[in-house]
């Protein structure tokens, strides 16, 4: 029996990684083997490919190259990982996939939407998420919470404009696709939160 997967979005410093943990708490104690990934990651390759990507030294990186890294990374662990596993039955969750691309460089970096899918089907051949869970917040929020918790990479020390992009970016991805991608609210208290996403789950799981 074909799997489930859930992917996690939203702009840096959404709280992805909590509700990640949370939902595979869950998911677990319903009897579902879950296997958990992130993006750019989730391999030892795609791990290698995080490390040039996200390095602040790599500050002359194009923006054509971060396109084709972020999908190199993809390939490999859509490849090694995530096929295999939707194909073995279990219940993947990623934080972040093949949307944080079409926001961060078709929107943000202005690569356009286009290029993005093209560039990245190769890489993801059929596995679109099932659904995926948009934590919202205001760039401005995401920002100042990152920067309280540790030194920031090479795309969180990006302007406020282009975090702003990212965030009206992913708010115009999901208004385009509602059956797929749904919003929450990433300022409301974190047990809401969970609650939300447990509730969508509980849906797909029952339909
Ligand atoms: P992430 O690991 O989610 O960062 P953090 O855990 O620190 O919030 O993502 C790393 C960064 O890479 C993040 O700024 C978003 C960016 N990114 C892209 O620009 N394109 C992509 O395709 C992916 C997957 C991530």
């Amino acid at each position: 029996m074909r799997g489930i997967f859930i992917t996690m979005e939203g702009p840096d410093g959404a709280g992805k990684t909590t509700q990640i943990e949370r939902l595979k708490e869950y998911l677990t104690e319903k009897g579902y083997d879950v296997l958990l990934t992130r993006e750019p990651g989730g391999t030892v390759i795609s791990e290698a490919i995080r490390g040039l990507l996200l390095d602040p030294e790599h500050k002359e990186m194009k923006p054509s190259t971060e396109l084709l890294l972020y999908a190199a990374a993809r390939a490999q662990l859509v490849g090694e990982v995530i096929g295999p596993a939707v194909e073995a039955g279990k219940a993947v969750i990623s934080d972040r996939f093949v949307d944080s691309s079409v926001v961060y460089q078709g929107i943000a970096r202005g690569l356009g939407v286009e290029t993005v899918y093209a560039v990245n089907r190769p890489a993801i051949g059929e596995y679109m998420p099932d659904v995926t869970f948009l934590l919202d917040l205001p760039a401005e929020v995401g920002i100042a919470r990152k920067k309280n918790q540790a030194e920031l990479d090479r795309m969180e020390q990006e302007s406020i404009d282009f975090h702003k992009k990212v965030a009206e970016g992913y708010r115009t991805l999901a208004a385009r696709d509602p059956e797929r991608i749904l919003t929450v609210d990433a300022t409301l208290p974190i047990d809401t939160i969970c609650d939300m996403i447990k509730g969508k789950v509980n849906e797909l799981l029952a339909g």
